[in-house]
């Protein structure tokens, strides 16, 4: 032993091997279970047909982790991704300056290395919002959110869903912690943030239940106050959950796509699911979609019954519990493939 070492006690030497071991077994151990969760790729990626128009399905990371049909079934058939909670302020944002990128980012590369485009959804909402977001100063935490959302994933994400179901069934504006203290120009706020923050993003109001009827005029009559005093609005969203009974026609999803086409605006059909997974409906929808010079693109609600968020037992999806296709996937693939 060289006699430097020999002056240091054998104490000492043992204690610092001893941290040594275990600093090393925690870096290995921190890799295999703490780090960043990913999307488990396969080595192939496999490839969707060629549509159209992108075709989208709302992901999460939990089931893309543990059900291979489920992410098999995303990656061979959807060309979009849209985050179906990870984005969502109450899992990013959850304490005012505390964020939790884990999920979102991990959905982000995944589409990245798959080359999907991605939705990101929804900047601002009423619901899945933090206790701390609805009181207080809600314009500067609003702006802080947007900004700085908006900002990570710059250059990623081709859309955002930047105001969420505003409405009421009547029509009228949501009484949310915004528009109370704001009135409706929080939602301008929203918009120019998000634009401010990445000029290049697709900026969409998004809308559920708001197909037909006095929902949808509300909409429009929201769409062009915004877009009459300058709101950098491109698109709006309409999300089309609907049922195999009672299912907007091909006729009403054109009508609506064209009067948004009016405004200048784009359009997209942005959560659809069918309770009962009527082929009919999911085609109306696509072909609509197909047809309209405007249409972006259509996304469903998830990809297999198994994780639906209206539960199992509603068939609502084109992929069935265990990710077999239905019919409904060839009637939504249809319309949109390539001739
Ligand atoms: C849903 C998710 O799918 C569920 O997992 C979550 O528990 C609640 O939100 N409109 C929207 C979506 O804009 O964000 C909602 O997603 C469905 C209705």
């Amino acid at each position: 032993m060289p006699s430097r070492l020999r002056a240091i006690p054998a104490g000492v030497l043992l204690v610092a091997a001893g941290t040594f071991g275990l600093l090393a077994v925690l870096a290995v151990l921190g890799r295999a279970f703490g780090g960043p969760p990913e999307v488990p790729l396969p080595e192939r990626i496999p490839r969707p047909p060629d549509y159209a128009k992108p075709l989208g399905a709302a992901l999460s990371l939990g089931p893309a982790r543990e059900d291979e049909a489920y992410l098999d079934a995303f990656l061979r058939t959807f060309t979009s991704l849209t985050p179906e909670n990870a984005m969502k302020w109450e899992v990013v944002h959850p304490a005012r300056g505390r964020w939790n990128f884990d999920e979102a980012d991990a959905l982000v590369d995944a589409a990245v290395r798959t080359r999907k485009r991605v939705r990101g959804h929804p900047l601002v909402w009423d619901q899945q919002l933090p206790p701390y977001a609805a009181r207080g100063d809600v314009e500067t935490m609003l702006r802080e959110h947007v900004r700085t959302l908006v900002r990570r994933y710059r250059g990623r994400v081709a859309q955002w869903d930047v105001v969420n179901e505003p409405l009421e069934d009547d029509g009228t504006l949501t009484q949310n912690p915004w528009q109370r203290t704001l009135g409706e120009r929080w939602i301008d706020v929203a918009f120019a943030t998000a634009r401010a923050a990445d000029p290049e993003a697709q900026l969409f109001l998004n809308e559920i239940g708001a197909e037909r009827g006095v929902k949808f005029s509300a909409l429009v009559a929201l769409a062009r106050r915004l877009r009459d005093r300058g709101v950098p609005i491109d698109g709006i969203g309409l999300q089309n959950h609907t049922t195999s009974g009672n299912f907007p026609s091909r006729e009403v999803l054109a009508e609506d796509l064209a009067a948004i086409g009016k405004l200048g605006l784009e359009a997209e059909i942005t959560e659809m699911d069918v309770e009962g997974a009527s082929p009919r409906a999911y085609a109306a929808a696509a072909r609509a979609c197909a047809d309209a010079p405007n249409c972006t693109g259509l996304t469903v609600w998830g990809v297999t019954d198994r994780w639906s968020w209206i539960g199992e037992d509603k068939r609502a999806l084109p992929f069935d519990a265990a990710g077999r296709a239905k019919p409904a996937l060839r009637a939504l693939t249809g319309p949109l493939r390539r001739r």
